[in-house]
């Protein structure tokens, strides 16, 4: 039985993960120690299925090694050919190095299909090192923005998932930002969010793991979804330079924090959605310890912390 559709977040963190590889501030430090209260998290990452069988990825992170080992879903059959993948598909939502640089991994010659804006897949384009996806083997398709596309395997077959996007307020990758142009030189469609969904299911998921800002139009597309996946990097906006690690707030990386007046929990707190949960958690965020008043308050809030392998059926 393959009703409904099936979610799987396998990277929960932001770029860096939780512990980040050189990062000593005091929530890096207790995780790596195995202090109850924190749970280590890999980069950012959502797995879903239509029938259990076959995959899509939305963004693939450069833990995606390790997320496919945690994961038996995304692990070749074992009744299977010498080589395959459930993963028919990879959605990208921008060019982050926490959402591409996984692809590089996906190299060895298997078809999947490769879904992203135009901005995105100029960026593919741009960097060579992408041809390890020989394009004979790997599709790379347009997500025209604004529309629904459905998902298909590499040669053509459906997935059973259907995605629509829409541009967020958001920021180019750090890496293509450009000091000298307004914004950066960001431009429609370097981030966006996705509506997820099946035939099947009773409802809608919507994936937003960058977003600077919420206004009106997003909030209505926001609204009515059964599940919402929103941008949780940081809870404070100036939650990196008060912890000492940094000294850009959550606005200048194109990330709206959750706490307080303007903050993400607030400007959704009457919209009418089934599931909330926040994802790409940066390492300096207080929701990471479970027994935090930040994690108390997102809860008592109605927001769940994602974490790595956590579930969501709809
Ligand atoms: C972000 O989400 O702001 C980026 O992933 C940051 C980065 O590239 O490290
Ligand atoms: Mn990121």
């Amino acid at each position: 039985m393959g009703a409904g559709m099936h979610l799987k977040i396998i990277g929960s963190a932001a770029g860096g993960g939780f512990p980040q590889w050189n990062c000593n501030y005091r929530f890096s430090r207790v995780v790596r120690e195995g202090q109850p209260g924190f749970q280590s998290r890999t980069q950012s990452s959502l797995a879903a299925s239509a029938n259990g069988t076959d995959w899509v990825l939305f963004n693939a992170s450069p833990d995606i090694r390790q997320q496919i080992a945690g994961t038996p879903e995304l692990q070749p059959r074992t009744d299977g050919p010498l080589r395959g993948t459930p993963i028919r598909a990879v959605v990208l939502t921008n060019a982050d190095v926490d959402h591409i640089a996984g692809l590089l991994s996906l190299r060895e010659r298997e078809p999947f299909a490769i879904y992203a804006t135009d901005r995105v897949l100029e960026v593919l384009d741009a960097n060579s090192i992408f041809n390890v996806l020989d394009r004979s083997i790997v599709a790379r398709r347009r997500l025209p923005l604004g529309e629904g596309t459905d998902i298909l395997d590499a040669g053509g077959s459906p997935t059973g998932i259907r995605v629509e996007t829409f541009a967020v307020p958001g920021k180019v990758a750090l890496f293509l930002e450009d000091a000298a142009r307004d914004g950066f030189g960001t431009e429609e469609g370097d981030t966006i969010g996705v509506r997820i969904g099946t035939e099947s299911a009773a409802g809608t998921a919507l994936y937003i793991p960058g977003c600077a800002r919420i206004d009106e139009p997003l909030k209505q597309r926001i609204a009515n979804a059964a599940c919402l996946l929103f941008d949780g990097t940081v809870y404070h906006d100036d939650e990196m330079i008060r912890a000492g690690v940094g000294a850009k707030t959550g606005a200048r990386m194109g990330h709206l924090h959750i706490a307080g007046e303007g903050g993400s929990m607030q400007l959704l707190a009457d919209a009418p959605i089934g599931r909330r949960i926040y994802v790409h958690i940066n390492n300096t965020n207080p929701i990471l310890d479970e027994n935090s008043a930040e994690h108390a308050a997102v809860s008592a809030a109605g927001w769940e912390v994602g974490y790595d392998g956590m579930e969501i059926r709809l």
